[in-house]
């Protein structure tokens, strides 16, 4: 049973280290798991990776990695040994394979991207798909529960039906995670971090409801409270 403190991960989508160390010297104690993307790991967020490590916290890389096979198996070998809890790869029978038999066994686990939010079903016409949004979900799902993917990247909304398809096993990971009353930004479908728990998610995503706080720590905890009292019921 995973400790609540453990399900929040704070995405510390800031443009430099420098603002990442600050926000994390700010949550202190409160936050145990970030989760670092594009915007700060090009912009050093690989060496910062291992210095939130070194300091106990875990890591979570959205690198959401796809290229040929051997490829990947490389970049996986690569990340595995930063010490990294979590790493993201495009749900590609190919690219998953690899990624999962590259990952060793020091604790890293791999999470599939099934469709990306930003998608609907024109957009994947656009790109040549004969699928509709939740059957290419449903179908990516099924094959990275095959491939023996750790995880997926889901919105809370898809939580239920993708555990009904994958089992227990899969660690089910929810952005677009807002407390009641928070200003939602650009997500278009949001949930509650009580309703996301009770919907079956593993782990909450969090950015801006937290960043953007007037005092992010005091958001943070009242958050871990929310997914501890939502986790008992
Ligand atoms: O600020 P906010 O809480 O919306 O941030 C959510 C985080 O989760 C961002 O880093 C965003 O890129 C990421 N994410 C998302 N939707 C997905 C996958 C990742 O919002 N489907």
């Amino acid at each position: 049973m995973l400790e609540a403190r453990d399900r929040l991960i704070v995405a510390l989508d800031v443009p430099s280290v420098a603002a990442a160390e600050k926000m994390v010297d700010r949550l202190g104690d409160t936050v145990a798991f970030y989760k670092i993307g594009y915007q700060l790991v090009f912009a050093g967020g690989l060496p910062f990776a291992e210095t939130l490590i070194r300091a106990g916290k875990s890591v979570f890389l959205d690198l959401k990695l796809h290229d040929i096979g051997n490829t990947v198996a490389k970049g996986v070998e690569s990340v595995a040994r930063l010490g990294v809890t979590f790493l993201t790869v495009h749900a590609y029978p190919q690219t998953m394979k690899a990624a999962v038999e590259a990952r060793g066994d020091g604790g890293l686990r791999i999470l599939a991207v099934t469709v990306l939010t930003s998608y609907d079903d024109a957009n994947l016409a656009a790109a040549g798909y004969d699928f509709t949004v939740a059957e290419l979900v449903a179908e990516r799902a099924a094959q990275a529960h095959d491939i023996g993917i750790d995880g997926l990247v889901c919105s809370a909304a898809e939580a239920a039906r993708l555990r009904s398809i994958v089992g227990s096993s899969m660690a089910l990971v929810t952005p677009g995670i807002r407390p009641a009353g928070a200003d939602t930004g650009d997500q278009k479908r949001v949930m509650t971090p009580a309703r996301a728990i009770a919907a079956g998610a593993d782990h909450l995503v969090v950015g801006r409801p937290i960043l953007e706080a007037p005092d992010p720590k005091a958001a943070a905890a009242a958050i871990v409270a929310e997914i501890a009292v939502a986790a008992e019921s």
